[in-house]
């Protein structure tokens, strides 16, 4: 499989472009630095092999040089840095797009896990700065092994549809859906979360999460216009801007 970078850097959407380093510890650290130092939004960093990938809640990322994608887009928000958070949601639901226009149906675990048929395809660290914001994703694409730790709970685009994806093609569908639905945070986030409720897999499910250290459970009634989640607990409804890991805590999914 041939992966055309250079290809796709000449034909990215305005302000995209793509920047292919050989090695990174981590591509937000990376952005992240460019960021301080004055670099323009729009950059795209991507690492043909990450050595340090960070995830959510001080996690690991693992990709697999060759077989996934790891790369971290600079965005400098027009938009009151009260709205930044939906950016997450923005993420998720571009990647979730790009990957169904190879075929697969997809899910967003809110709030902005990329699933396929239950597991996780791809994950997203959405990070602030005072004026910038760095949107690492790390994408699953033609990975056929996963250390064992994750082999029941991740899949890839290739394992789904069974053939191989070009690297630089999925990417260039994520910038794309990015370069789009990024601009939708303020007035037209409404459009925007329809889209993401629709591929809600919390939605009508028990739960069990924590919110600043304290669990929290109760039935996921949907996401609030805002983008939080709505949890139905025993003492009445919450809306939650950010929670911590989020486990189905029954399976049953109640209409
Ligand atoms: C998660 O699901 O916990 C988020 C994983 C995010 C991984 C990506 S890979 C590119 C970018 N660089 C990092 O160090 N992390 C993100």
């Amino acid at each position: 499989m041939i992966h055309d970078f250079p290809e796709l850097a000449s034909y990215l959407p305005a302000p995209f472009r793509l920047v292919v380093h050989e090695q990174a510890v981590s591509t937000n650290d990376e952005v992240r630095a460019l960021a301080v130092s004055g670099e323009a939004g729009g950059l795209v960093l991507l690492a043909l092999t990450q050595t340090g990938g960070r995830g959510r809640r001080g996690s690991t990322w693992v990709s697999t040089a060759g077989d996934s994608l790891a790369f971290s887009i600079l965005i400098r928000p027009q938009e009151q840095k009260a709205l930044w958070p939906r950016l997450a949601l923005a993420t998720g639901l571009a990647v979730a797009e790009a990957l169904e226009s190879f075929g697969p149906a997809t899910g967003i675990k809110w709030p902005n896990d990329v699933w396929i048929k239950g597991r996780k395809v791809a994950g997203i660290l959405v990070e602030a700065g005072a004026d910038f914001v760095i949107v690492g994703i790390g994408l699953n694409v033609n990975t056929r092994c996963f250390p064992l730790e994750i082999a029941d709970i991740a899949t890839s685009l290739g394992l789904e549809t069974g053939s191989s994806h070009s690297l630089s093609e999925v990417l260039g569908e994520v910038i794309r859906r990015f370069a789009l639905r990024h601009l939708q945070i303020g007035t037209e986030f409404n459009e925007m979360l329809d889209s993401v409720r629709q591929r809600c897999v919390l939605t009508g499910h028990h739960v069990s999460l924590t919110v600043s250290g304290s669990t929290r459970t109760g039935r996921v009634e949907g996401i609030a216009p805002g983008g939080e989640l709505m949890l139905r607990t025993a003492t009445g409804l919450e809306n939650l801007i950010q929670a911590d890991e989020v486990r189905f805590s029954g399976n049953t999914k109640e209409s």
